[in-house]
């Protein structure tokens, strides 16, 4: 199955990719965690992305399409794939399309901002491992140390109040237009995100009846 996952920053995207990722055993691509790896490594795209990331802009276009194109050219890819965060603007949805990838399916999941601001202000990631936390809904077992790795427990710059904000009305104003752009298609799944990651989960797989 090759998805499309949608969703206003924060609205669980990440979370609900690895569970399909589990469940159909195919890989999940996160524009998000293939940039911010970049910037760890410190590569010439991580540095060119970091501007634009930490003042919660959109990295351009031309920069996210050839991420996507290189990634989805590998074998993994082959028997479906999860876009996790990506497309998000019109030009990159088209890109795919010129690309002649067949979306079967773009899920989007729908939160409220307030609910977003919650969320997100309360996450906290691992600096070693990448694994993701929340203060109140997933909290790690040792304050600021990770279960899996024992990694220091951060808040991701963007995840910073202001930038949360700014983040959200960048998604408003270039993301958002996808919903009718992939309902014009056919392709759009509409999920309410619940409270428990749990009970969006559920709902996430039944409309996609897997
Ligand atoms: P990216 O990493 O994709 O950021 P994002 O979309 O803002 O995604 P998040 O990771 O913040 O949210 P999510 O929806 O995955 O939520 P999560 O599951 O973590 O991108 C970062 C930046 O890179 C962008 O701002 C942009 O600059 C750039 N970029 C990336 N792709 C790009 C593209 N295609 N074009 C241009 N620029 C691009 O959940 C959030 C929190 O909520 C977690 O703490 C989680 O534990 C908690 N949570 C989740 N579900 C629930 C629930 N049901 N109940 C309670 N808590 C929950």
């Amino acid at each position: 199955m090759k998805l499309i996952l949608l969703g206003a920053p924060g609205a669980g995207k990440g979370t609900q990719a690895e569970v399909i990722c589990d469940k159909l055993a195919i890989p999940a691509i996160s524009t998000g965690n293939i940039l911010r790896e970049a910037m760890k490594n410190g590569t010439e795209m991580g540095r060119k992305a970091k501007s634009y990331i930490d003042s919660g802009a959109l990295v351009p276009d031309d920069v996210i399409i050839n991420i996507i194109k290189e990634r989805l050219a590998a074998d993994d890819c082959k028997n479906g794939f999860i876009l996790d965060g990506v497309p998000r603007t019109v030009a990159q949805a088209e890109a795919l399309e010129e690309m002649g990838v067949e979306i079967d399916k773009v899920v989007d999941i729908e939160v409220s901002d307030d609910t977003i601001v919650k969320r997100l202000s309360g996450r906290r990631v691992c600096s070693a491992c990448g694994a993701s936390y929340h203060t109140l809904y997933k909290p790690s077992a040792l304050p600021d140390r990770c279960d899996r790795c024992n990694g220091q427990l951060i808040v991701r710059k963007d995840d910073e109040p202001a930038t949360i904000l700014e983040r959200l009305r960048t998604y408003h104003e270039l993301t958002e237009p996808l919903v009718d752009f992939y309902k014009e298609r056919g392709k759009l799944v509409v999920v309410e995100g619940q409270e428990e990651v749990a009970d969006t989960s559920r709902l996430l797989l039944e409309k996609l009846g897997v």
